[in-house]
């Protein structure tokens, strides 16, 4: 009687232990879009994003001339090419506001 009781409580174990693991995942997952949040709240830097442009946007293709396209596309185009460039939510900001800023009116 005791073995079963035993391998009873040894698979409660496992089953607690493994919905405990599970749990940080989930907690991971809502902090991660919130991170980025607060980054977003510092102030865009204008040289920093014509910098980071300078060196990350031409790798594929000719440096983009930003009054080739209005703001509103530029918002558009930023989404699409940050991944490709790699860059960090924050360069994102930076690069979206500089862009924005030389954009056509
Ligand atoms: C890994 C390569 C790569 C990098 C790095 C890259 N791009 Fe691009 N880009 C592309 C490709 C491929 C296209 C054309 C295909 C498309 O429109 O999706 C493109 C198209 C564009 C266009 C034309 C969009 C249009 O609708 O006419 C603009 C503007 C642009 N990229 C800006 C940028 C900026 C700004 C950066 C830096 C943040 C950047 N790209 C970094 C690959 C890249």
């Amino acid at each position: 009687m005791k073995t079963p009781f035993i391998a009873t409580l040894f698979l409660f174990i496992v089953l607690v232990s493994c919905q405990k693991k599970a749990v940080p995942v989930i907690t991971a997952r809502t902090v991660e879009p919130s991170a980025p949040k607060t980054e977003e709240l510092s102030a865009p830097d204008l040289q920093t994003g014509k910098q980071i442009f300078t060196n990350r946007c031409g790798r594929c293709h000719g440096l983009p001339d930003p009054v080739q396209y209005t703001g509103k596309r530029w918002e558009t185009i930023m989404v699409l090419m940050a991944p490709k460039a790699k860059l960090s939510k924050l360069e994102q900001v930076h690069v979206t506001a500089w862009v924005k800023e030389n954009a056509a009116k």
